[in-house]
C-alpha cells in the first residue's frame, strides 16, 4: 500500500518558539511507522497576510501566490499533525489565518493534534477541533498534550519530550488512529478534487469546484 503523507503542522512562528521540540519528538514517532512519511510544513516559510482574499478558498485558489503555495502544500498531504500553542485560550492567530487561506484542500483528511502549555494546550486544541469540522477534516480523538510541569522541564533544558513515558504512549495512540483513518479517507476520498496549481485561472466553478 502507498504510504500516507502527514504534514506536520507548526503552529507558531515567532522568534524562540518552543514549537520545534515536540514537533521534531513527533516527526520521530511518526517516522518509525512503515504507514507513513512525513514532512514538516513550517509557517515560516508560508508568510501570509492576513486574509484579504476578495472570495473564500472554497469557491477559488487564493490570490495571494504564498497562499496559493500553501493550499498546494496541503492539497499534497494524506492527513495532518498539527502542533500547537495556546494563545489566550485559542490557537495561535498564524495558525488560524493559514488555516482559513485553504479549504477544499483539507476536505476528507484526518487532523491529530499535538499541543503544549498550562492544559497541555487542551483549549486551543478543542477549538482546532471545531474549525477542522467546517474545514471537512475529520479530528481524532487521541491526542497528545504536553502540560505545564513537563514543558518546563524541556524548555529549561531538563528533559526531552521523549523522556516521558506517558506522552510517548499518547503520541502511539494517536498515530494509530492517524493511520486507520488516513487509509481509510485515502480510499475514499476523489483526487480529482485536488488544488488547481498556482498558475493560469484561479476561479472555481462555485457547484462543481472545478475550474472554469
Ligand atoms: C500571546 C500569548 C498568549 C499565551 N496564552 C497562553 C494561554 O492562554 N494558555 C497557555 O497555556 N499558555 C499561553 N501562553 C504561553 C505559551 O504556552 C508559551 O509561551 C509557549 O512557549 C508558546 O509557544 P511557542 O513558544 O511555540 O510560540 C501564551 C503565550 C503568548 C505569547
Amino acid at each position: 500500500m502507498t504510504k500516507l503523507h502527514i504534514g506536520i503542522i507548526l503552529g507558531t512562528t515567532r522568534e524562540g518558539r518552543f514549537v520545534d521540540r515536540p514537533a521534531g519528538w513527533i516527526n520521530e514517532h511518526l517516522s518509525k511507522h512503515d504507514a507513513i512519511h512525513t514532512e514538516v510544513i513550517d509557517l515560516r516559510d508560508y508568510p501570509m497576510p492576513f486574509f484579504e482574499e476578495t472570495t473564500s478558498p472554497a469557491y477559488a485558489r487564493p490570490g495571494s501566490d504564498v497562499a496559493c503555495r500553501w493550499a498546494a502544500k496541503i492539497a499534497e498531504m494524506d492527513g495532518f499533525v498539527f502542533v500547537t500553542a495556546e494563545y489566550n485560550r485559542s490557537i495561535p492567530g498564524v495558525l488560524k489565518n493559514a488555516l482559513d487561506y485553504a479549504y477544499r484542500e483539507f476536505n476528507k483528511k484526518p487532523a491529530a493534534f499535538v499541543g503544549y502549555g498550562g492544559v497541555g494546550a487542551a483549549r486551543a486544541i478543542e477549538q482546532l477541533r471545531l474549525i477542522s469540522v467546517e474545514l471537512q477534516l475529520v479530528p481524532l480523538r487521541n491526542a497528545v498534550h504536553i502540560a505545564m510541569d513537563q514543558y518546563l522541564a524541556i524548555a529549561n533544558g531538563e528533559k526531552q519530550v521523549g523522556d516521558f513515558d506517558f506522552l510517548n504512549a499518547s503520541a502511539v495512540s494517536m498515530i494509530e488512529d492517524l493511520v486507520w483513518w488516513g487509509q481509510a479517507l485515502a480510499g475514499a476520498r476523489n483526487p480529482s478534487r485536488l488544488a488547481a496549481d498556482c498558475s493560469g485561472s484561479r476561479a472555481l466553478n462555485p457547484i462543481t469546484h472545478q475550474p472554469g
